[in-house]
C-alpha cells in the first residue's frame, strides 16, 4: 500500500527512510542535511566506508538515532532538462530503494520527493514517476515492503501525490 503524507522524514516510525543524497554519501542540504543532523555522527562515519554511489543506484546503513532502523541513500539525477536520461534515473533511485529494503526485510519505506529541491526535477513529473515506480516494484515482489509513504515536506508536493494515489484506498482525494 501507498500513501502520502505530510511531515518530516527524520521522525517516521518507519524500518527504513531513504536519503535524497549525492553520490558522495557525505552528506548536503536539505532532506540530506536533516537526516544527517537526526541521526548523529555515526551516520557520516558508516557513508565515509562505503565509497560514494552512483546516481539512480542505492546503499543502505544503519539508522543510528533516528527511529528507523535504516537509511537507504539515493543520489536522484540533477535535472537538466530532461534529456539526459533524468526520468529513467529518477525511477531507478526508487525501485533500487525497494530492492534493499526487501533484501533487509524491512516492511516500511519512507521516500522524500527524491530530485525535486536543489536537484531541480520537475515536482509533477517526478511525484507520477515515484507512484508508478513504487506501485510497479510493489506488484512485482510481493511482500516484505508492504508499506510505502510518500514524505512530503510541502502542501504542493503532497497535492501533486495524492492526485497520483487517487483511488488508493486511504488516501481520499486532498
Ligand atoms: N523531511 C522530508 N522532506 C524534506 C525534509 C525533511 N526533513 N527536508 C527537505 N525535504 P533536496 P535533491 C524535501 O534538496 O533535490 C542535498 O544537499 C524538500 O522540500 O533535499 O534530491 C544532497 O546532499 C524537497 O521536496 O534533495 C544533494 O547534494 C525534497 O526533500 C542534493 O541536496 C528533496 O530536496 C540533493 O538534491
Amino acid at each position: 500500500m501507498m500513501r502520502a503524507e505530510r511531515g518530516d522524514i527524520t521522525k517516521l516510525e518507519v524500518d527504513a527512510v531513504v536519503n535524497a543524497a549525492n553520490t558522495t554519501l557525505l552528506g548536503g542540504g536539505g532532506v540530506d542535511g536533516a537526516i544527517h543532523r537526526a541521526a548523529g555522527p555515526e551516520l557520516l562515519a558508516e557513508c565515509r566506508t562505503l565509497g560514494g554511489c552512483a546516481t539512480g543506484k542505492a546503499k543502505i546503513t544503519k539508522g543510528y538515532r533516528l527511529p528507523a532502523r535504516y537509511v537507504i541513500h539515493t543520489p536522484g539525477p540533477v535535472w537538466h532538462g530532461g534529456g539526459r536520461g533524468e526520468p529513467a534515473l529518477l525511477a531507478a533511485c526508487y525501485r533500487n530503494s525497494l530492492a534493499l529494503a526487501m533484501e533487509h526485510g524491512c516492511r516500511s519505506v519512507a521516500f522524500p520527493c527524491i530530485s525535486t529541491g536543489v536537484y531541480g526535477f520537475p515536482k509533477e513529473r517526478a511525484a507520477r514517476i515515484a507512484v508508478e515506480s513504487v506501485g510497479h516494484f510493489l506488484g512485482e515482489h510481493p511482500g516484505p515492503v508492504g508499506e510505502v509513504i510518500f514524505c512530503c515536506f510541502s502542501d504542493t508536493d503532497l497535492h501533486a501525490y495524492r492526485e497520483r494515489l487517487n483511488g488508493d484506498k486511504g488516501n481520499p482525494p486532498a
